[in-house]
């Protein structure tokens, strides 16, 4: 009896320590917020109908910066001219009626710093001239964009123009080429070549954001769901005074970069919530046939 005791108090400690101290440190090292769930609730909804005809008439107010590339439009510079010029390249537009809030894209077009929350801004404000402009735009952005998004696509639309992510072999400036040449003894001319312009351009983005945003291969691992969920929705709540804009996603745009974030920094993180529950009653089937060998050794000898 004596040591069911002693086993009951080891595991009423071990207990404690997992689910009270553990979480209890972890919310003393990172403020908890409260997300609004992607419902962005400072910004007031126009309630303004767009007219995807008028803003589809309207796109060459973007596209002298933005290629929207499912309607055949290029972009005006590749990523290293963009950069030279914005300190950033402007993303595709292509993806973005589906990614973003509709409510937070059409304040956005008007005043871009003040929905992104960001000190600067390199996108112009009024681009699509009154409120009403914003909203066929934005009409017309929704009625080009496709119902099915990968969850690359929608990280490099709302993410990889500033992240790089190198388990996802994802540069600001795209994919890193597969090449031919030898990478080991360091005569692949195109992939030098490349690794000297994602340099420059990283350079760019440093000067334009004040600091280079950090690769996320592994950011998704050492945050919480929850912080980067918070994070994403309003960085400056979260993290006052940062860098980060606000995107705007919704929450299925944001589910679709976590969805990115988790296959290339944990590809196996699926596998082992699989095999998670089998690892644990192994140890209790473990657990109770030592006991009855522990028993059965001492019966008698009491
Ligand atoms: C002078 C160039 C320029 C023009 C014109 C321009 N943009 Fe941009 N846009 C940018 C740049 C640069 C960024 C990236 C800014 C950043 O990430 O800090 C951007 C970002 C965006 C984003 C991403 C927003 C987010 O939350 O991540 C959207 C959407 C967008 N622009 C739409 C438009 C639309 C629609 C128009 C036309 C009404 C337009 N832009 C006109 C340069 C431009
Ligand atoms: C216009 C550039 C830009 C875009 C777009 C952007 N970020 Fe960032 N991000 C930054 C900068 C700059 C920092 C560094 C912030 C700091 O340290 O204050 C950062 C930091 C982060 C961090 C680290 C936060 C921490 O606790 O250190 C995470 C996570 C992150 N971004 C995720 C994302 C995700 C996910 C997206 C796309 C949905 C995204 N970012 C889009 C510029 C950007």
């Amino acid at each position: 009896m004596k040591d069911l005791k002693i086993l009951a108090v080891v595991v009423f400690f071990t207990l404690v320590t997992y689910w009270g101290v553990e979480p209890f440190a972890h919310s003393q090292m990172h403020k908890h917020v409260e997300g609004h769930n992607f419902t962005y609730p400072d910004i007031k909804a126009s309630g303004l109908k767009g007219d995807p005809a008028k803003g589809k008439a309207a796109i060459a107010a973007c596209t002298s910066c933005h290629g929207i590339k499912s309607q055949g439009i290029k972009a005006p510079m590749d990523a290293m001219a963009a950069s030279a010029a914005y300190g950033v390249n402007p993303p595709d537009l292509s993806n973005v009626g589906a990614l973003f809030d509709t409510k937070y894209l059409i304040a956005f077009l008007q005043n871009p710093a003040h929905a992104a929350k960001a000190k600067k801004m390199a996108m112009p404000a009024g681009m699509a001239g009154t409120a009403q402009g914003a909203a066929d735009i934005v009409a017309y952005l929704k009625s080009i964009a496709p119902k099915e998004i990968s969850p690359k696509e929608a990280f490099t639309t709302a993410c990889g123009r500033c992240h790089a992510d190198r388990y996802g072999k994802w540069t600001q400036i795209g994919d890193v080429p597969k090449t031919k040449g030898n990478i080991k003894t360091g005569n692949d001319v195109e992939l030098t070549k490349f690794k000297m312009n994602v340099a420059k351009y990283q350079d760019k983005l440093a000067d334009y954001m004040g600091k280079l945003p950090p690769d996320l291969s592994i950011i998704a691992r050492a945050r919480s769901e929850h912080y980067l969920k918070t994070f994403v929705e309003d960085p400056q709540a979260v993290l006052k005074g940062t860098a980060m804009p606000r995107v705007g996603l919704t929450k299925e745009g944001f589910e679709k970069v976590d969805a990115y974030l988790e296959s290339t920094g944990d590809p196996s993180k699926a596998k082992r919530e699989k095999t998670g529950p089998w690892v644990l009653g192994y140890f209790v089937i473990f657990t109770l046939l030592a006991y009855g060998w522990y028993k059965s050794q001492w019966k008698g000898l009491h």
